[in-house]
Parts: structure tokens; sequence; C-alpha cells
């Protein structure tokens, strides 16, 4: 238990005293905030409700701001020089930078609508100052394989520049993956705040089971740029659970997925992290056909609405009579529907599916367990997070023995 110091528990309670003002100020401030966003053209319409209010949009915003106040608050305590932790300053001005840019790139998303080619790329963007430090600090550009394939590639592979192709990747998708697991109230912050609790608990696995003071350091890192960001995420999560009050944003979609990646790479658990990112990656390979258009993409994937009994169904796609679908299209669709992943509504005279649900996470849950309100779609989609994450604790902590360790 010697391995965390007297100075970094103190450290570790202050965080954590910190992150609770910061909750509880995010959750009276919002919606104080409400009037002076819609007046500010920052709204939206709440489209799975029977009268389709407008709700504030881009809230965000001010959470992401508290999350920023309260870290740079805090900055000064794992280094007043009577605590023995031996803190890179240099570290988390990198990932505060990171996620800073980030807030502000989101932001000019959500005020300007940024095509989908450009805004791709802003994660990376962003993401420079950190790959920055991590090239002058660390430099760890190495993997270690599988047992089972070091007869042939040896114990470590440096992947050498491709690490840092990695870490923009990584970036790019913990961003846009959470953005496009949206559309309905509370899934954005719901799901985010899952991620963050697991990585909280691995964290806490880590510092209570490990004699490795580096890695000990990596987590505590790790505590302190996410038990801040679980404070603001449930405040906002409260006002944004059905029925909303108001909408987080891509601003907060992008600010929850650089905090994640961020504190992935610097506390050295990306691939643990990838693993919290289960039901992600599957919304994100599901869409590719649509994302990649070789199916039609319509501007919003997410459910539709029964106007009769109020309840969801999966959405659907019909190819654009200016633009058939191309043989590619059908194809990727068949293998889905081989694959039990597709509803087909409608084939045309030669076989050729015309019309089945969107590609994505929360319209195929519809389709096999729907009509659902609202509410429990979102509690469904966070049931299958929350076993995602069981399952990468096992994976991680239970199944890694076969491959990793001899
Ligand atoms: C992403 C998805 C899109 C989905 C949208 C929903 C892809 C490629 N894009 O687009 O399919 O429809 O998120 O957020 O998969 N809204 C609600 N209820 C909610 C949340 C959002 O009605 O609980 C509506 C509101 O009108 C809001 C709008 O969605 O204004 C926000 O959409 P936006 O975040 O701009 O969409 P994208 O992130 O571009
Ligand atoms: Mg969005």
């Amino acid at each position: 238990a010697a391995v965390v110091s007297k100075g970094e528990h103190t450290t570790l309670t202050i965080s954590v005293i910190m992150s609770i003002i910061a909750g509880l100020c995010t959750f009276t401030t919002l919606p104080k905030l409400k009037d002076t966003f819609i007046k500010a053209n920052l709204s939206g319409r709440d489209l799975l409700k029977p009268s389709k209010p407008l709700l504030p949009e881009t809230l965000g915003l001010p959470t992401a701001i508290i999350y920023l106040i309260t870290l740079f608050l805090f900055i000064p305590f794992p280094f007043i020089n009577w605590f023995e932790g031996a803190h890179v300053l240099g570290e988390i001005l990198s990932a505060i930078l990171a996620i800073q840019s980030m807030i502000l790139l989101g932001f000019a998303d959500d005020v300007l609508d940024v095509r989908w080619r450009y805004k791709v790329w802003f994660p990376a963007i962003a993401g420079i100052p950190l790959m920055i430090f991590y090239y002058t600090n660390k430099g760890v550009t190495y993997v270690v394989m599988p047992i089972q394939l070091r007869p042939y590639v040896g114990d470590l592979v440096d992947l050498g520049p491709l690490y840092y192709v990695y870490m923009a990747m990584l970036i790019i998708f913990c961003t846009h993956s959470i953005n496009i697991l949206a559309g309905i109230n509370g899934i954005e912050a719901g799901q985010s705040l899952v991620i963050g609790l697991s990585v909280i608990a691995n964290d806490l696995l880590y510092i209570f089971n490990n004699p490795d003071r580096s890695s000990v350091e990596a987590h505590l890192f790790s505590l302190y740029f996410i038990i801040p960001f679980v404070g603001v995420t449930s405040a906002l999560l409260w006002h944004n659970w059905f029925p909303a009050t108001l909408f987080v944003g891509d601003t907060y979609c992008y600010f929850a997925g650089m905090t994640l990646a961020v504190v992935g790479i610097l506390g050295h658990f990306s691939k643990t992290l990838l693993l919290f990112f289960i039901p992600q990656i599957f919304n994100f390979l599901y869409s590719c056909p649509q994302l990649f258009r070789l199916v039609e993409c319509p501007r919003h994937r997410m459910p539709r609405i029964d106007p009769d009994t109020g309840l969801l169904k999966c959405s659907t796609v019909r190819p654009n009579d200016k633009k058939p679908m191309g043989t590619l299209g059908n194809m990727a669709l068949k293998l889905l529907r081989a694959l039990g992943l597709l509803k087909v509504f409608q084939y045309d005279n030669d076989g050729r599916i015309i019309e089945c649900n969107n590609l994505t996470l929360l319209n195929l849950v519809l389709a096999y367990l729907g009509p659902m309100s609202e509410r429990n779609t979102t509690v469904a989609i966070l049931i299958i997070q929350t076993i995602a994450s069981l399952l990468a604790f096992f994976i991680r902590y239970k199944l890694v023995h076969l491959y990793k360790y001899v």
C-alpha cells in the first residue's frame, strides 16, 4: 500500500472534493444559461417528442469550461513541495492544451456546422501538442506482442512513426465515435459517464494492485483528469436525461472523446481504453457503409417516433432516386443481413434491398427490441455500454494471461 504517498492521497482527496464542487456548479449553472443559449441561436428541436420543443444546444460548452477551470485551480496541488509526487508539469499542460483546443474546434463545429471532410481531422490537429510532448518525453513507440507471435516477430515491436499515426487515429476515433452514437436524450453524456467510471475503476485497480511506481504515477495522472470529468458529466447528464431540457452539442462529444483519449495515451492504457469503446467500435464499423457513402446517409439517422404510441422505432434508409445504390453498397447490406444485423423492409423485383434500417447501434437495438420508449432505449444502450466495460475488465485482467505474460 506504500506505493501511493501520503501527499498523493491528499491530492486525490482534493481532486474528489473539487470534482464534486465542479459537478454542483455545473448542475446549478446550466439551467440559468438556457435562455442565453436560445437567444444566441444555439438551439435545436427535440425531434423525438410529439411537439418537437426547441431546446438550447451546446450546453457542453459551459460544462467543458467549468471542467477547465477546475483543472486550472487543481494544477498547483500535485506540485506543492511537501507532496512527494513527481508530476511533470509539461504532461499536464499538453493534455489541457489538447482538450482545450478540442473544445474550441467542437464549438466552431456547433456554430458553423463544418463539413465532415474537414472536421474529421479536427481532433488530430488538436492532439498535435500532446503528441509532441509524447515525442520529447516518453517517446515509447513499441508494443508488447502476444506470446504466440513472439517467435516470429520478437517480444516487442517498434512501430516507430506509425505509433504517432496510431495515436492520431485513436484521438480521431474517440471524439467522433461518441458523436455518432447519438440522437436520443441522454446518450452522449451517458456513454461518456460509463466509460469515465470504467477508467476510474481501472486506475484504482492498477494503483492498488501494482508495485510498479511509474505506472502508479501514470494512473494517478489519469485520475486527476477523469474524476472532474465524471463530476461535470453527471451534472450535464442530469439535465440531458429524458425528457431532456438541453442538448450537449458536438462541443461536449469532442471534449469527452478528447479527454478520454488523452488519459488513455498518457496513462499508457490505450488498448484497455479501446475495450471500453467496444459499443462505439461496433457502431462505427456498422456505420461504415453509410459513412463512406456506399449506402445513402441522411443528415439524421436517429430513430423515428411513432406519433400514435409515442414509442421509438428504427429509422430506415432508401436509396436516393438520383443516385441509386451501387453494387458494393448492396453487397455490404447483404453481408449484414446474412449476419443477422439488418432488418430489410423492402426489396425490388431483382431482389436488391431498397429499404432497411439505418446502420447504427441504436436502430439495430430498436429493430430487435423495439418499439421502446426513448428513455428505455437510452437505458438499453447504457446497459450494453456497461456490459462492454465488464467484458473489458474480464479481457484485461483474466484473459490477458493467456497471451501476454509468460
Ligand atoms: C450525428 C449523427 C446523426 C444523428 C445526430 C443526432 C452520424 C453520421 N451522424 O450527427 O445521424 O442524427 O448525431 O445527434 O451518425 N437531437 C434530438 N434528440 C437528442 C439529441 C439530438 O432530437 O437527444 C437532434 C436535435 O435536433 C439536435 C440535433 O439532433 O439539434 C443535433 O445533431 P448534431 O449533433 O448536429 O448531429 P451530428 O453530430 O452531425
Ligand atoms: Mg452531434
